[in-house]
């Protein structure tokens, strides 16, 4: 095992996709040292499986990171306190219009912190399925269609959000005068004095009169407030990592941790299935937004990535804005961005970490097992009901059924472990 023990690293390859996938490329064909993989010698089927330079690309699939990287944006992103409190907006459903939605309810840590539904009834039904919340602090973008390019920022969508909790952030500021001073104080410093309700209404966002006719100072005072309830709630979600799963202790040397259909299916999941060229890191994502051609079903046209960009580019709560702790990086990032036709019908690239407990998939929610999602992959996707234009490289894979169950059961393989017991469970509540 010797010649292959370097720990990949998490790949944020937004700028680079193109030399990546020429590079993983060039590593399936191979160029010469083919060779077969000789592990401790004890094994023979992974002889049989892997020639070196498969073992090599595998490896760049575990282990994941075992902190996640850095969010330079929220300087309370690592705060123990500030993650104890963001556990507690979490599971709090008085942050909502009517006090009966939390992110919880989307986002259960019974099914891996996604929703069993197709698409979830928040305070009213969405149109896109809840993704998982295990490892999504490794995610460079958030949202089917990346339109938040924080953790922090993208709360604060679900929390004013119409479908979802579609509260306000002057309700949400008076909630955390009223029950949360104490702790968000020795976090975040003073609160602003609220009690004046001509300057600060009980109620109100951008469109509202009753926020819009605030000062700018006053409207600050509040967005700061509303920030930093996303900050919270980010140190808490950047706590959420699962890994060590039965992949990992494979590739980390445990020949037995995995079956031997799942060692056929990632052999296909490198090689034949082309999986690989966007489920490329630790995360099994390229953090990059693909159309495969995933048909609108019920549900009205979605272009994706294309408004996406447009709704994170005119945020107030973007990487480059004035709530943000380090605005430099994320603005340059930002001035790359511009909706093109290119973006029509594009979604991120999910993690396939922990995708058992997950279903059902794609980011309509219409895809109810894994199998549905080899299937529709094997056939070279179906031929309309989508929007924009279909990934050029998405060709009829002619898998058997052998191979179609092999990969299902490598997906299986990538259920991880959660750190700690106690992140599962609502807190005690102010
Ligand atoms: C009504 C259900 C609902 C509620 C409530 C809800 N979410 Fe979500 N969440 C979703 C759905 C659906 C998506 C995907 C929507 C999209 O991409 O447009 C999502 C996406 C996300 C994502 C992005 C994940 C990714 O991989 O892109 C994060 C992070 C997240 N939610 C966290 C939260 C937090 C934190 C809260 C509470 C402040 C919350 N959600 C409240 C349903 C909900
Ligand atoms: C061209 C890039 C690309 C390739 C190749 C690719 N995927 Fe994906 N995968 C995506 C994107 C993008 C989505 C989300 C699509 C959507 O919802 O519209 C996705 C979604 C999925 C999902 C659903 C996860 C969820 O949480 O909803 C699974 C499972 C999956 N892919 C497995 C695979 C497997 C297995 C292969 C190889 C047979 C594969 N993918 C090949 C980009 C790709």
């Amino acid at each position: 095992m010797s010649s292959h023990v370097s720990a990949p690293k998490i790949q944020h390859n937004y700028l680079c996709t193109i030399c990546l996938i020429s590079a993983i490329t060039l590593a399936l064909i191979g160029c010469g040292d083919e060779g077969t993989l000789s592990m401790n010698g004890d094994i023979e089927t992974e002889v049989d499986i892997f020639t070196k330079r498969e073992w090599a690309v595998i490896q760049r699939l575990s282990p994941l990171p075992e902190v996640p990287p850095p969010s330079p944006t929220n300087r309370f992103a690592d705060n123990p306190d500030a993650a104890l409190l963001g556990q507690k907006f979490f599971f709090d459903e008085r942050f909502s219009i009517d006090a009966t939605v939390s992110c919880a309810t989307c986002h259960s840590p019974f099914y891996g912190f996604a929703d069993v539904e197709a698409t979830s009834l928040g305070v009213d039904r969405g149109t896109r399925n809840a993704p998982t919340l295990l490892n999504v602090a490794y995610n460079q973008w958030h949202f089917w269609d990346g339109r938040a390019d924080s953790l922090w920022a993208q709360a604060l969508i679900a929390l004013e959000g119409e479908k979802e909790q579609a509260g306000t952030r002057l309700q949400y500021t008076h909630l955390i005068k009223n029950l949360y001073r104490k702790d968000y104080e020795v976090v975040f410093g003073p609160l602003p004095n609220l009690v004046n309700t001509d300057r600060f209404p009980p109620n109100g966002k951008p469109g509202d009169p009753q926020f819009d006719n605030m000062s700018e100072a006053d409207k600050i005072a509040v967005n700061t407030v509303f920030a930093n309830i996303g900050k919270a709630i980010e140190a808490y979600e950047r706590l959420l990592i699962s890994r060590n799963a039965p992949f990992d202790q494979y590739v980390a040397g445990d020949m037995n941790a995995i079956s031997i259909e799942a060692k056929r299916g990632l052999k296909l999941f490198i090689g034949k299935g082309f999986c690989i060229l966007c489920h490329d890191t630790p995360s099994f994502t390229d953090n990059e937004f693909h159309n495969l051609g995933v048909p609108q079903g019920k549900f009205p046209e979605d272009t994706g990535r294309y408004d996406g960009i447009k709704q994170l580019l005119d945020s107030p709560f973007n990487g480059g804005g004035i709530y943000s702790d380090d605005p430099d990086v994320p603005q340059r990032i930002l001035n790359f961005l511009e909706p093109t036709q290119q973006h029509q019908g594009q979604f991120k690239t999910p993690t396939l970490r922990n995708v058992a407990l997950t279903a059902p998939y794609f980011h309509t929610g219409e895809f109810p097992t894994l199998r549905s999602i080899i299937e529709f992959n094997n056939a070279g996707g179906v031929p309309n009901g989508f929007v924009g234009m279909r990934e050029g490289t998405l060709e009829p894979l002619e898998l058997n059924e052998q191979e179609v169950q092999d990969l299902v059961a490598f997906l299986l393989t990538l259920t991880g472990e959660l750190s700690s017991e106690h992140l599962l469970r609502e807190p005690e509540l102010p």
